[in-house]
């Protein structure tokens, strides 16, 4: 499933509801308790007012971030810590024991206090470094690239692409052009996330002429990080299997050197956001050993990224044309196997609408083409055009990748499928997710609890994961 770095606010909701059950509760009026409570209280709210706005989270920090990761973390044990005080004082209480003394098996009710007070200053003292990194926003904002990722795979088939011949072209054209002077030939293309550049470069790099042409080809997707090591690796195992055990950079250089040795290679480093030259200088020399006629493709939303690697051929992908995009639409949309009730010459007086808001950008095109596919009257067709959505992305100037996924977060139906969506946000960046785990740990959550009536909760779960699948297609 998709990662979307949210930190799931239903964790700090539930937190904060929790510290306000107990500070309100006979727990409260323990001495020394309720002042911490108080702060821990003051904390989590700070820490919600940043997060609960959830479309800021991918736009100011960045999503590899360790702090914000161990946030997350953190918020999961404290809640999960009051939500067992809570619990533990709600049975004393049922018990009309009158104390809440049993949470630390203590008869001593004044160790109890300090020991209860101790430890909610050690979980609010925990929030203080990513409180500080939160009101300094440490980290450089985004990269649109960063938000989603699977890794990316250099399969594709020809239907999948409408419109870019030019582009395509061109980038052929490159490929097949003499080094002249440079050392080794790199090109670059650019455009903003979801412009569609791993699809030009995927129908580049299955061309039959670009088969014929190269040695060897090799698809590499270094979206997570330009890690030297990691990459000449990956290269290394692409051209043959790695059976050293040592993997220190020289070696991997080395081994990166001799295998590239004389061949004519084509690589593809997909989605490259890192603007590090230092990385770039400790990579760019091993892959230099190929031989004449040895290309880099790369493709990147940054142009700074091309100016550090020194990119001289790019390629700059602008939206698809007018006529591109409503054919991606209505391919989308209007599957030929299918009968969708909305006919589509009654769409002329919204297809330019459509095409506008979209602004040619494929990703949004397949974003909204799903979820208008759900919609089964033309009412709902309007509503959703002249919905709330379209004032937030008008106001942006490049529909991005952050506008699709707003976009799709927005149109979740129900508060709990949109908790649930948050929620996978614990899991990083392209770890794989097991169904049925996060179905329970849903329910861990108390996410499906209140909607069950007389459904089974894993059936209701099941439900969501489909409807999450398909809400969100284009980033799984
Ligand atoms: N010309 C096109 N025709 C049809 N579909 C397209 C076209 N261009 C892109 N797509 C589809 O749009 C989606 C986004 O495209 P792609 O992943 O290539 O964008 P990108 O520019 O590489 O984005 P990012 O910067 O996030 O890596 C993909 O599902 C892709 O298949
Ligand atoms: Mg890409």
């Amino acid at each position: 499933m998709a990662q979307f770095e949210l930190i799931p606010y239903s964790v700090v909701e539930s937190l904060e509801n929790n510290l306000y059950r107990l500070a309100s509760s006979d727990f409260g009026r323990i001495p020394g308790v309720v002042n911490e409570l108080r702060k821990l209280h003051n904390t989590i709210v700070r820490i919600r007012a940043v997060f609960l706005d959830a479309n800021e989270i991918p736009k100011r920090y960045s999503s590899t971030s360790v702090w914000l990761r161990n946030l997350k973390y953190q918020l999961l044990v404290a809640d999960d810590f009051f939500d067992e005080i809570a619990t533990e004082s709600l049975q004393l209480k049922r018990l009309d024991c009158g104390k809440v003394c049993g949470f630390f098996s203590c008869k001593n009710g004044f160790v109890f206090r300090i020991q209860i007070a101790r430890k909610i200053e050690e979980i609010r003292k925990m929030f203080q470094d990513p409180l500080k990194k939160m009101k300094f926003n440490l980290d450089p904002p985004v990269s649109e690239s960063m938000i989603y990722r699977k890794k990316t795979h250099s399969y594709c088939s020809p239907t999948d692409i409408i419109g870019r011949e030019d582009e395509i072209r061109e980038i052929l054209r490159m490929l097949r052009q003499p080094d002249g002077t440079h050392n080794v030939s790199l090109i670059g293309v650019v455009g903003i996330g979801g412009i569609g550049k791993t699809a030009v470069s995927r129908m580049v790099y299955n061309d039959r002429q670009v088969n014929d042409f190269f040695q060897f080809r090799m698809w590499v997707d270094v979206s997570d990080d330009f890690d030297v090591k990691i990459i000449a690796k990956t290269i290394i195992n692409l051209l043959g299997s790695w059976s050293n055990p040592e993997e220190s950079l020289e070696i991997l250089q080395n081994g990166l050197r001799e295998r590239l040795d004389g061949k004519r290679y084509l690589l593809v480093l997909d989605n490259i956001w890192n603007e590090s030259q230092e990385k770039w200088t400790q990579l760019k020399p091993y892959l230099m050993c190929g031989a004449q006629g040895r290309k880099i493709l790369l493709t990147t939303c940054s142009t700074k990224v091309t100016e550090v690697m020194e990119i001289s051929s790019l390629i700059h992908l602008k939206s698809l044309t007018e006529e591109d995009s409503w054919s991606l639409f209505k391919s989308l949309v209007f599957r030929e196997d299918d009968n969708h009730p909305i006919l589509i010459h009654s769409l002329e007086p919204v297809r330019k609408k459509i095409v506008k808001k979209c602004r040619g950008v494929p990703l949004a095109i397949q974003t909204v083409a799903r979820f208008l596919y759900f919609k089964r009257t033309e009412s709902d067709w309007i509503e959703f055009l002249e919905g709330d959505f379209w004032k937030r992305g008008e106001q942006i100037d490049d529909f991005n990748i952050i506008s699709s996924l707003e976009f799709s977060y927005q149109h979740l139906s129900a508060h709990q499928l949109q908790q649930c969506f948050a929620y996978c946000s614990i899991y990083l960046t392209g770890q794989e997710i097991e169904k049925n785990e996060l179905i329970q740990l849903w329910m861990a959550q108390d996410y499906l609890k209140y909607l069950s009536g007389g459904q089974e909760m894993e059936d209701i779960g099941n439900e969501f994961v489909n409807a999450l699948l398909n809400i969100g297609g284009s980033w799984q």
